[in-house]
């Protein structure tokens, strides 16, 4: 779908998920991550990029696992993430948009929980790419988790934990060669309704993510 076609649907609040390919499964158990090997650092962060062209294969369970797990994984026994948060809320949970449904990533149990028995891959942004590449992140903030935080402050500070999440994903995606990019440009409204989120949570970002087209 364009672009277009999107902002004037989003526009009369008809921004909606398409049905699945396949099937949902309620609970998806992703393996265990490939934490050692990928690219040195230093190259990873050299190739680190945008890229907004994608092709349509799905990625594999071990990848998207691995993917997963460097985003906001769990990384120490005390229940540490991959990435910071203020005073360690862990506020930000990714929303997994996937041809075959859209999953919650419970970290702790390692799974994805099945949130919408539906495709809503092109509901998470205006560019049309995000319909056909075959994974689409979703990064949203619960302030529920936050009441330690000043309430002036919590957007920023949820913002600023998802940003380090995206570049957990970058990092992956260049070690791994795959394409991604994050974004901003994205129908908040049409997002938490097609999610069914709460009033304490914000839809804060999404983040493309696939094999690199041709
Ligand atoms: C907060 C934020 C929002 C962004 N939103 C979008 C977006 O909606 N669509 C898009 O294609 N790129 C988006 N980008 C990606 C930027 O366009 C990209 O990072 C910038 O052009 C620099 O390119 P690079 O990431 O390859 O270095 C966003 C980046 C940030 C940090």
């Amino acid at each position: 779908m364009s672009s277009l076609t999107k902002l004037a649907l989003g526009m009369i609040g008809r921004l909606r998920p398409k049905p699945i390919q396949g099937e949902s499964q309620k609970t998806i158990a992703l393996l265990p991550p490939e934490k050692e090997g990928g690219m040195p650092l230093m190259e990873a962060i050299s190739k680190r990029r945008s890229d907004r062209e994608f092709a349509r294969t799905e990625l594999p369970l071990s990848l998207l696992s691995s993917l997963l797990w460097a985003a906001y994984g769990v990384n120490r026994p005390d229940g540490g993430r991959t990435a910071p948060s203020a005073l360690n809320a862990q506020e930000v949970d990714i929303y997994v948009a996937l041809p075959a449904g859209a999953y919650l990533y419970d970290a702790a149990e390692n799974l994805l929980r099945l949130v919408a028995s539906s495709d809503l891959r092109r509901v998470t942004g205006y560019q049309d790419f995000v319909d056909e590449a075959p994974l689409d992140l979703v990064f949203v903030a619960d302030y529920s988790r936050m009441k330690l935080v000043p309430v002036r402050q919590r957007e920023s500070y949820a913002s600023a934990a998802a940003g380090a999440i995206a570049q957990n994903v970058y990092l992956f995606a260049a070690s791994a060669r795959l394409v991604t990019v994050i974004r901003a440009w994205i129908d908040r409204k049409a997002i938490a309704n097609a999610l069914g989120l709460s009033h304490d949570q914000q839809v804060l970002l999404s983040q493309t993510v696939g094999f690199p087209k041709g």
